[in-house]
């Protein structure tokens, strides 16, 4: 007798499931990290069958191990349907509880959410009425992709109906971003050592930058995209996530609780946005060309970029500003975390006129080149007291290989399959951050609100957003990239 361990992707015929689902689960095979007993059903309207389904898939896993393809495609099977229609979930229902029976073992499946998210709520509704939610014999999840929501009372609501079927710990609500290695690896820098935390607070830090920049444009998700907007797609939830991982509390344990107590509770900390100050603390550009790619809008006013200054109150963080920033078609692809320490309280030193001391900062690198830079002065050799910036640097290539680093969605399946739910999204987290983003949108909205603003392809934003650092002297970090190349 086996347990049963099903995967069910509705949506199974989209990109999602080719480029990273069954990459990671074909990885995790490799590994040997999936349970005795997998299976994997793919659910989708195309018209295709399980041979096809596998031929196709073959494509995006396949060159990393011709050797193991075959015994993972044979877990792999496709039914035509659709998720919001009972009769193609009786003819699931009859292909799941086929091989159950046959494994006479404990039945769990995994329920995963790719199809498009207006059919979220109707989906997990109709599996609850046909009783495929019901926890017994084995366990039932679900996992439900980004975008959560469109507002805070789209969200509230979708949460609403999740729980009419569903228990909260059995809802696995994605963000990719907490399944990268390198935002995990924020707590262990913080808390499993002891110099930076003494100094990870007011009294020594300046302000702190967290950017996601890229350098592709909309690509094929035009009407998707143009519909969201910078902020839904990214603020909302991959940059308050990285947030709430850089500037929360320690917890007490690493128990899922509490690690999503604390993030949460520093999202309750950031201070509220009210309309009126939108103009002051953030800004919102396209870059040029958005209005040319395919599924956009002639006239789209959906901005690619933004930059935003919050403000956390709390002892820790109070005074110090946080620089948000995020875009497409920028100069370079770089993810970071930069603290930016404050300057030395005196200088003794002989300095030219005009020049000062720069101050340290700690850059984290979470992708591309992931790692860690530490900036300090030292002193050059042979001068009275000369000084220059020096870079002490931690790449994890150099240490743990090229290739150590696995996808976001390997961690993260993994995780859900084993019922670990630290690194997906609660409900009020999920609620929180989009209370605290809607009102920027509102601000934008406003009639007299500063208009969009437009920067080239290929540069860091708009110069807009330099002066929103530079106006309190200060500036964007590039050092994940400077450092990296
Ligand atoms: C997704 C957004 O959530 O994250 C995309 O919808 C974005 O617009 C992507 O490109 C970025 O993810 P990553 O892992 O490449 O940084």
């Amino acid at each position: 007798m086996t347990d049963t361990t099903s995967i069910v992707i509705f949506g199974a015929s989209g990109d999602l499931t080719s480029r990273k689902l069954v990459p990671a689960l074909f990885s995790l095979h490799r590994k040997g990290r999936l349970p005795p007993g997998f299976h994997l059903v793919g659910m989708a309207r195309s018209e295709m069958d399980s041979a096809a389904f596998r031929a196709e898939l073959a494509a995006s896993a396949q060159d990393v191990d011709r050797a193991a393809w075959p015994r993972f495609a044979a877990q792999l099977e496709y039914l035509r349907g659709d998720p919001t229609d009972s009769a193609s979930l009786a003819k699931l229902e009859g292909a799941l509880t086929t091989v159950e029976r046959a494994n006479g073992g404990a039945a769990n499946r995994l329920y995963y959410l790719a199809t498009p998210p207006h059919v979220y709520s109707d989906v997990v509704l109709r599996l609850g009425a046909a009783g495929m939610v019901d926890r017994s014999p084995g366990w039932r999840r679900v996992v439900i992709e980004k975008p959560f929501g469109s507002d805070p009372a789209s969200a509230q609501e979708l949460n609403r109906l999740l729980h009419q079927v569903l228990a909260e710990e059995q809802i696995y609500r994605i963000d990719h971003y907490l399944g990268k290695e390198t935002v995990q690896n924020v707590l262990v820098f913080r808390f499993a050592n002891s110099i930076f935390e003494p100094v990870w607070n007011r009294n020594y830090i300046d302000h702190v930058q967290i950017t996601v920049a890229e350098t592709v444009g909309v690509e094929h998700r035009g009407p998707f995209y143009d519909r969201v907007g910078v902020v839904r797609d990214m603020f909302q939830n991959h940059l308050m996530q990285v947030l709430a991982m850089a500037a929360m509390e320690p917890p007490a344990s690493f128990d899922a609780e509490a690690l999503r107590d604390e993030r949460v509770k520093l999202l309750r900390a950031v201070r509220p946005f009210r309309p009126e100050d939108v103009d002051r603390m953030a800004l919102r550009a396209q870059y040029d060309g958005y209005r040319a790619e395919p599924g956009v809008a002639a006239d789209s006013r959906t901005p690619t970029f933004a930059a935003v200054q919050l403000a956390i109150d709390n002892w820790r963080w109070q005074g110090v500003p946080f620089y948000l920033r995020s875009g497409k078609r920028l100069a370079a692809k770089a993810t970071s975390i930069v603290i930016q320490f404050k300057s030395v309280p005196h200088v003794m030193f002989p300095l030219a006129p005009g020049r000062s001391i720069r101050p340290n900062s700690l850059s984290i690198c979470l992708q591309p080149d992931e790692g860690m830079h530490l900036q300090f002065e030292v002193k050059v050799p042979g001068t009275l007291a000369e000084m220059r910036s020096v870079d002490m640097e931690f790449h994890y290539a150099e240490d743990f290989g090229a290739d150590a680093i696995p996808e976001a969605y390997e961690r993260l399946l993994l995780d859900a399959l084993n019922g670990d739910p630290s690194l997906y999204t609660r409900a009020d987290s999920i609620e929180l951050s989009w209370a605290l983003v809607d009102p920027i949108l509102q601000g934008w909205d406003r009639p007299g609100a500063l208009p969009l603003l437009t920067y080239q392809p290929g540069t860091w934003g708009p110069p807009e957003a330099e002066a929103l650092l530079t106006r309190r002297r200060r500036a964007w970090s590039t050092d994940c990239v400077r450092l990296g190349s």
